[in-house]
């Protein structure tokens, strides 16, 4: 290394090496880091690089062939030019103790908002907003992952990077069929925010599978004086012939129409008096599906993604549901009327895959919150998402409600099954089921059938020998499922952790939950889709006993299912 300046060195590069390793220490402030090759093109970005430790190194990885680097840092600490290292490889290998098993998580690095989810010959694509220089969020690219069964998931190289125009933002992916665009039939399209001095909306696309994309050579292609002006949607309406870009402006959607993906006009604008407005909108989806059970007969779902004002603070996803005659979306809801998806603290920038195989509406969240998303005590990555969502619609007194399932494919997880005979709970005594594993790794399924007599506040409790516990129930007289984390483990790394979310039920002889658990996550889906509530949870050890107890009367469990993956 050859110090020009305080902030800047040459790096010689002997023989072909494909890192840089950049130390980083998560406490330390942001320095801009440019790291220039030979045709002083790659783009400066901001790096918390090490000041007194390492927390962790992270890989900048350099094009085939470079000779000389000129590495430029803002205010560098001695120590980072002592921990420069290059490579020819970079240990990914998991060092958390928090990693969900069977959730996508990024290899190292920080994750947010799934992005540009869409199907193409067999697998589904996952892209997601991504920081590869550091846990804690920056940079945004869109990182890249495909699966085929949503349980296996392949890593692949970053796919769109910032430029000019700025760092990549959420949006969506279509596949043009018809070469509408003129980038190639069949052509993967992507659709991003630019986040630079403004945010405007800008195009990718890919011939390859969704593995490179070029950008488009006219960016951005749709521009409004709007500061909170992002995430667009794309989706044909069949109808009108036409292309339909949602973005979320402010507290509103703004919807355009385009003939050839690249030209775009100013339809009509949703939001204002409607729903949530305790944040920003962003993370729009709309979408038509069928009403169960009514064959043929449609309703429009606008799913929004809003941070702050999130039903237990924070970031949430509400939804609409309505008509769209391919320029006016209206809802069919009084606007007072808040539609939540998930009755958790952790479920945000939720989308769905476009192009997915019969006419499936699978969606998937990102399992965080604003809050303390970059607090959350992991190091090596920040991030899993939420498991995937089968989703459908029904009617109850003249409003569409979202169901919310696991996908299918979540069944071939189910490595082992324990049953447990049928346990009456009388309000006296709990009951115990002292191991729930023999090797409990933090991931498994447990699906309980509840059939209730007497009692009023019937439900379980989920603890580990540490005493860390989750506790949750159905409140009879309060109409709700409750879920109780406020001891469940690691809870003061910040305020808003501590949290009892809860989702309204109405009273059934019959009672069925479908819970996923993750390590540090609780997925819990009532038997028939019609609530979900996703929360994070960091117990010391794997939960590995459960206690059932009722007040006010007794209430039978018919059966207990312990599946472990
Ligand atoms: C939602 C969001 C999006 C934005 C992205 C930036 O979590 O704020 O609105 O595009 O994250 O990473």
């Amino acid at each position: 290394m050859e110090h020009r300046s305080e902030n800047q060195a040459v790096i010689h590069i002997s023989h072909p090496q494909k890192y840089l390793l950049l130390p980083i220490e998560e406490q330390a402030e942001e320095s801009t880091v440019w790291v220039k090759d030979m045709n002083g093109n790659n783009r400066p970005m901001q790096i918390r690089l090490a000041q007194q430790t390492v927390d962790y190194y992270v890989p900048y990885l350099l094009d085939i062939g470079q000779k000389d680097l000129t590495v430029e840092i803002t205010h560098p600490h001695p120590v980072v030019w002592e921990q420069i290292t290059l490579s020819d490889t970079y240990d990914a290998s998991n060092r958390e103790t928090f990693r969900p098993l069977y959730h996508f998580t990024p290899l190292y690095g920080w994750m947010n908002d799934p992005n540009g989810l869409v199907y193409l010959d067999g697998e589904y694509h996952l892209y997601y907003q991504y920081n590869p220089y550091g846990s804690i969020w920056e940079n945004m690219h869109w990182g890249h992952a495909v699966t085929k069964d949503f349980i296996h998931w392949e890593h692949l190289e970053v796919a769109i990077m910032p430029d000019e125009l700025g760092t990549v933002f959420s949006g969506n992916c279509i596949i043009d069929t018809q070469n509408t665009a003129g980038f190639g039939k069949n052509a993967m399209i992507a659709f991003y925010t630019s986040a630079g001095k403004e945010q405007t909306q800008s195009i990718a696309y890919s011939t390859d599978q969704g593995r490179t994309f070029k950008k488009y050579d006219k960016n951005p292609v749709v521009s409004a004086d709007i500061p909170d002006f992002r995430d667009p949607n794309v989706f044909y309406h069949t109808p009108s012939e036409k292309w339909i870009m949602v973005i979320a402006a402010g507290q509103e959607v703004q919807l355009y129409s385009s003939e050839n993906l690249l030209d775009w006009k100013y339809e009509s604008s949703f939001g204002e008096g409607y729903g949530n407005h305790g944040g920003v909108w962003e993370c729009p989806d709309l979408f038509e599906m069928e009403i169960e059970d009514q064959p043929g007969k449609t309703k429009w779902v606008l799913l929004l993604n809003i941070n702050p004002g999130g039903i237990f603070g924070g970031s949430a996803t509400q939804y609409f549901t309505g008509e769209f005659d391919g320029s006016v979306f209206t809802c069919e809801s009084k606007p007072e009327t808040v539609k939540w998806m998930d009755w958790g603290k952790d479920h945000y920038a939720t989308i769905t895959w476009s192009n997915a195989p019969d006419n499936r509406k699978i969606a998937i969240a990102w399992m965080s919150n604003w809050q303390y998303a970059n607090q959350v005590p992991t190091k090596q990555y920040r991030s899993a998402n939420s498991v995937p969502r089968e989703l459908k619609l029904y009617r109850q007194q003249n409003e569409s409600y979202l169901i919310n399932e696991p996908v299918e494919e979540l069944k071939q997880l189910r490595k082992s099954e324990k049953t447990h005979p049928a346990i009456v709970v009388d309000r006296s005594k709990p009951y115990h089921i002292d191991s729930i594993l023999e090797e409990n790794e933090g991931a498994y399924e447990l699906e309980i059938d509840f059939r209730n007599s007497s009692a009023e506040v019937f439900g379980f409790t989920l603890f580990n020998e540490k005493g860390d516990h989750v506790d949750l129930y159905y409140n009879l007289p309060e109409k709700r499922f409750y879920m109780d984390r406020t001891k469940s483990g690691l809870v003061d790394f910040s305020k808003d952790f501590p949290a009892i979310t809860y989702a309204p039920v109405e009273k059934a002889d019959t009672y069925k939950l479908r819970i996923f658990v993750d390590k540090c996550s609780i997925e819990c889906f009532a038997g028939d889709g019609k609530f979900v509530m996703t929360n994070l949870v960091f117990p010391e050890e794997p939960y590995n006993r459960l206690s059932f107890y009722s007040k006010g009367g007794d209430f039978d469990v018919e059966s207990v299912k312990i599946y472990n993956f």
